[in-house]
């Protein structure tokens, strides 16, 4: 331990969880280190759920605030959510139960952009942090954190916080010490630029620099991230990549591209994935990435020498690709740049780089907006994450998704999304197992037809035509956008009744 703990004045705090654990108290506002379920701390979320639990059994009050980089896995998000203490969530979640208690109305849920959620807490918008609970490698000489495998918004909750705590977590690599470059821009009005000109440029140090008196107490643990497997490659993710990467190859050819393409931001979830291992087999080389999170798709690429290097906040692997980046850290940090979430997804950057960017969808319209985050309108999956930051500000934006969810009976292409999250002005490109629809420079009219005719599946093509033909021809709706509105949302409410969007 005396090597993860290198300042000698704070080897004297460490303790165990259940100690650590009661200097949070009812009410605190908590930011945690832990993104995509990489580098979140491991037991002291546990330690306060347990809290939570016997003071809510005394009949006590006992809720906190949970502000992280983004989701993490079950040791936080589940564990806190199943307590019903956690009062309010930013900016991002992928977890069951805390879904359960966002959408029962137990916690409120702020999601929110990425790469605003640390300058908004920087900035005060969310009133004082109590405590920063990070999870780190090593604590240098100089009181410094060496991050394990995120980096996300811990700068901004260790700067805001008024007390910290340290999880040493020793399943993760000493071999990650030189992957982190810790660089900020500063809060406004004294905002620096950005100095990134390229994916692999390293701007900032390799640690996270603290005040150590504001440490109150360390916990060593000894456990490894959690995040899902992929689904296995199916048919419909093999053909979306097949079209994303044709796609590609025709604005290479068109003179749009460069060979080597420009940086890819690739989204997270299944399909996502599955594009990137499409790229394996594709003609490209010497690609680089500007992206979020590294899959394991991307882990591949760079391992095949198709990619040369990739800039991201964090990890989002698999429990096999994790243990072997663990394995051989020190030779991935040659080409992987783990940086704070407020650059990774930093609008300025990936708009100077030309970000192409890849992000799931649950559905789109026919005129090209887009919703990533709500079930039938109302209900949250994970939340909007960073495919805003990059699909606003990339060179060319794309979406990608199966054309239909659950058995057929929902159609990811409706007459109007029932939520919007990016609309027709930012998204370029829709892409499902049926095809391509290529939305630039086309108007309303002209987009409605190319998303019915290449995207959407064939159960449901008729009817979005007889949709879109019915509301320009009624004479009642405007012919920019053309709706019938009150059938706008229909399908939804038909699924919400029937269990289908069938007619
Ligand atoms: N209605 C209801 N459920 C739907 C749906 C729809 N229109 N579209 C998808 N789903 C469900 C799927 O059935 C699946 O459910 P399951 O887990 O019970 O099988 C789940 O959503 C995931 O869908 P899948 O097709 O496997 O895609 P995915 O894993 O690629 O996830 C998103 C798609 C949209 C949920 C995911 O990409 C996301 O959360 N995006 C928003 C955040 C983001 O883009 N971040 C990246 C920024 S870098």
């Amino acid at each position: 331990m005396s090597e993860r703990i290198a300042h000698q004045g704070l080897r004297g705090k460490v303790m165990s969880a259940d100690e650590a654990s009661g200097f949070v108290k009812p009410g605190d506002q908590i930011g945690f280190s832990g993104f995509t379920g990489a580098g979140y701390p491991k037991v002291l979320p546990g330690a306060i759920a347990k809290r939570i639990t016997e003071a809510t059994d005394r009949g006590e009050e006992f809720r906190i605030n949970v502000l992280t980089g983004a989701s993490t896995a079950p040791e936080l998000d589940a564990v806190l959510a199943e307590t019903g203490g956690v009062n309010w969530r930013m900016p991002y979640q992928g977890d069951a139960s805390m879904r359960r208690a966002i959408n029962d109305g137990t916690s409120y849920y702020s999601d929110i952009h990425l790469s605003h959620s640390g300058q908004m807490t920087s900035q005060g918008f969310f009133g004082d942090v109590d405590v920063a609970i990070v999870e780190a490698v090593r604590i240098r000489e100089d009181g410094s954190i060496v991050p394990s495998s995120s980096v996300g918004n811990s700068v901004n909750f260790l700067d805001a916080a008024k007390r910290i705590i340290i999880e040493i977590n020793e399943w993760q690599s000493l071999g990650l010490e030189g992957m982190h470059d810790i660089w900020m821009p500063g809060i406004a009005p004294n905002r620096s630029i950005v100095p990134i000109e390229n994916s692999g440029d390293r701007i900032g140090s390799g640690s996270i620099a603290i005040d150590p008196d504001k440490v109150v107490a360390i916990v060593n643990t000894n456990a490894p991230d959690r995040n899902s497997e992929f689904k296995p490659l199916d048919d419909d993710s093999k053909m979306i990549a097949g079209h994303l990467i044709d796609f590609l190859g025709n604005e290479v050819t068109q003179g749009r591209l460069p060979e080597n393409l420009l940086p890819l931001q690739s989204g997270v979830g299944n399909i996502a994935n599955a594009v990137l291992a499409g790229l394996l087999d594709s003609p490209f080389e010497n690609l680089t990435s500007y992206t979020e999170v590294i899959q394991d798709g991307m882990v591949d690429l760079l391992d095949n020498g198709t990619m040369s290097v990739a800039s991201a906040t964090s990890f989002a692997l698999s429990p096999t690709a994790a243990e072997r980046m663990n394995d051989k850290a020190e030779d991935y940090a040659k080409k992987i740049i783990l940086r704070p979430q407020e650059v990774s997804n930093a609008g300025e950057v990936i708009r100077r780089l030309g970000v192409i960017s890849c992000n799931g969808l649950i559905e789109a319209d026919i005129y090209g907006n887009v919703n990533s985050t709500h079930i039938m309108g109302t209900k949250m999956m994970n939340g909007i994450g960073g495919s805003g930051d990059f699909t606003r500000n990339a060179y060319i934006s794309t979406f990608v998704s199966p054309s239909t969810a659950k058995g057929g009976d929902i159609s990811a292409i409706v007459p109007m999304v029932s939520h919007v999250d990016h609309h027709e002005h930012d998204a370029m490109v829709i892409i499902t197992e049926q095809g391509l629809a290529d939305l630039r420079g086309l108007a309303p009219r002209q987009r409605s037809r190319v998303v019915i005719e290449n995207c959407a599946h064939p159960d449901y093509k008729a009817a979005l035509l007889e949709y879109v033909e019915r509301a320009e021809s009624s004479g009642q709706s405007g012919m920019h956008t053309p709706h019938d509105l009150r059938e706008a949302l229909g399908w939804h409410q038909r699924f919400v009744e029937t269990g289908t969007m069938k007619a």
